[in-house]
């Protein structure tokens, strides 16, 4: 599928912060095109909600960004990803691209030398869904899935630097490993990239050197094999507009530190339906 608008639209949406870690990777391949970001953070978490639910608050996410202008959208949340990605990709009046795929694919080439598992972190919801197993599978990879949900409330929470957050993650990668050597980490939660730098040490602490991987970039890079040109060499800076479902302020305050790029505005929206 191919982006027709010479400087597309691009909406980008997740739960919470944790797609801005996406929307840093389209802002480095795509900075000729124009971006919406969406946080549903008055209703985060989604890794913790059933299927219908998960799918209903993300088509009501998807429309609100296509009422907005946008004409394509990255589901940048895995667990929407997950749930919510297949039912509505079919009815979807513009092109949705997910995480779980990209994340995959970045698995792939990540262990092209390495034998054994990969061990991927996500939500609870994620995780049941096997949604990771399925796509690895079909790429010829093994994985063990591993739900860590306390980590989203301490990531929005700010605390990507806490000796709280480094010893809750190392209490999960303890039981993950228990029984297997995993070839690879990767963050199956768009939210843990946010704390890579804790988890790569925390990783290195218990595993040795294996590669942490998340789908950011290579989700970036199906977007960009989509773009038209202009999109790519853009001469005129983004316009970035973003929207969130709760606390613009908290939005605004922690945004800019995720995304290491200045938030102006933030404004607030009821997905309500
Ligand atoms: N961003 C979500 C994901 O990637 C995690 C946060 C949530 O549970 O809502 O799965």
């Amino acid at each position: 599928m191919q982006l027709n608008e010479k400087r597309p639209t691009i909406g980008v949406f997740d739960s919470g912060f944790g797609g801005l870690t996406v929307l840093r990777a389209l802002l480095d391949h795509l900075p000729g095109a124009d971006y919406l970001y969406l946080g549903d953070t008055a209703r985060l978490p989604y890794g913790s909600k059933s299927p219908e639910t998960v799918t209903r608050y993300t088509a009501a996410a998807v429309r609100t960004l296509v009422e907005h202008g946008a004409q394509l959208v990255v589901i940048a949340c895995n667990t929407a990803s997950a749930l919510a990605l297949p039912h509505l990709q079919h009815q979807s009046t513009v092109p949705l691209v997910g995480v779980i795929q990209p994340g995959a694919q970045a698995a792939e080439m990540a262990t092209t030398d390495s034998r054994g598992p990969i061990l991927v972190l996500a939500t609870e919801a994620t995780v049941a869904s096997h949604a990771y197993q399925h796509e690895c599978a079909q790429l010829g990879l093994i994985t063990i899935e591993k739900a860590c949900p306390l980590l989203v409330p301490l990531v929005e929470e700010g605390w990507t630097d806490h000796p709280v957050t480094r010893q809750v993650a190392e209490i999960y990668l303890n039981e993950a490993i228990a029984t297997t050597q995993p070839a690879a980490v990767l963050l199956g939660c768009t939210h843990y990239p946010l704390i890579r730098p804790l988890l790569e040490r925390s990783t290195e602490t218990l595993l040795g050197p294996v590669p942490v991987i998340d789908s950011a970039e290579a989700t970036a890079l199906q977007v960009w094999a989509m773009r038209p040109q202009a999109a790519v060499a853009g001469v005129a800076k983004p316009n970035i507009q973003f929207f969130a479902t709760d606390s613009p302020q908290k939005f605004q305050r922690l945004g800019q530190r995720f995304l290491a790029h200045s938030i102006d505005a933030v404004t607030l929206v009821d997905l309500d339906t």
